[in-house]
């Protein structure tokens, strides 16, 4: 096991199962933990402050988890850089990190799986067939891995949130899921690794997905409430982006994640996913 000590905290940093269970009794209760892909920005690092604010001690997960990649995405290039992680941890005050390989997440013979039926149908889970049964199957095996009291998402992955929310209740983890704003970039961008992927033009391009939320919004403040109407002030705007290829707009129950025809009476999940060349971007807002 690693120990970095040198800016007064000790970071810790296991990778081995062992090892991680070795340094997760040493840490102090309540333990709050922020599961990531690694590649960390602004995003993740609201997380890791929310956590230090509400535990005694922190802990993160870097793990590309290629059981939630479909065969033609883009597991291969997606951005890595370890040591600038643990760099940006060490100094955000995190306890232990834990950095899994592939090989000790799914050893051979693996064969368990966690399928959240219903809310991981629609959006997200059209788009990307088995997408969540591999997020909720890794994010168990974090929790049942790491124990925490708390356990932290950004709500940019709105699906994810309510997923794994539910997962949690289904299963009886005694946690919280504790679900965190967006962080955006000045023009409204939401931030992600993914965003790494885009050129000059592409990343200029890619604020429209922003846009279209903000203008369904002011269209909902103004007193529309009609499901389709909203939808389709997001289509016309990312359709008039050159760039933009849209894949859906959604606004569905913020519940049930249904989608929803004819006037709007609760909450609602405005959502989209659209590629800016070959990088495929999601957002979205929640009306109240
Ligand atoms: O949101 C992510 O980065 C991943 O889906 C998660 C929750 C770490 C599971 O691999």
């Amino acid at each position: 096991m690693a120990v970095n000590q040198s800016k007064g905290r000790n970071l810790r940093v296991a990778t081995e199962l062992n090892e991680l269970r070795q340094a997760r009794c040493q840490l102090a209760n309540p333990l709050g933990l922020v599961p990531t892909m690694g590649f960390l920005h602004l995003g993740h690092l609201s997380l890791v402050e929310a956590a230090r604010r509400e535990n005694a001690s922190v802990a993160v997960s870097i793990f590309v988890n290629p059981t939630q990649f479909g065969p033609q995405e883009d597991l291969a290039t997606y951005p890595r850089d370890l040591p600038r992680d643990l760099n940006l941890l060490e100094k955000a005050g995190v306890d232990l990190v834990w950095t899994p390989t592939p090989e000790i997440m799914y050893p051979e013979g693996y064969q368990t799986w966690v399928t959240v039926e219903r809310i991981s149908q629609p959006l997200e889970g059209a788009m990307r067939p088995g997408h969540f049964r591999g997020v909720a199957t890794v994010v168990a095996k974090l929790f049942n891995a790491l124990q925490p009291q708390k356990a932290y998402f950004g709500q940019k992955d709105a699906q994810q949130a309510a997923v794994i929310r539910r997962m949690a209740l289904d299963l009886n983890f005694p946690l919280d899921i504790v679900i965190c704003p967006t962080v955006r970039e000045a023009d409204g961008l939401a931030m992600s690794s993914r965003n790494a992927y885009l050129n000059h033009e592409q990343r200029r391009a890619a604020a429209v997905l922003y846009r279209s939320l903000q203008q369904a919004q002011a269209l909902y403040d103004s007193g529309e409430r009609n499901a389709e109407a909203l939808r389709r002030v997001m289509r016309q705007i990312i359709e008039a982006e050159p760039l933009a290829k849209l894949q859906y707009v959604s606004c569905a129950d913020l519940l049930s994640l249904q989608e929803l025809e004819g006037e709007i009476s609760g909450q609602a999940l405005l959502s989209m996913a659209v590629f800016i060349g070959k990088t495929r971007l999601i957002d979205n807002l929640i009306l109240e």
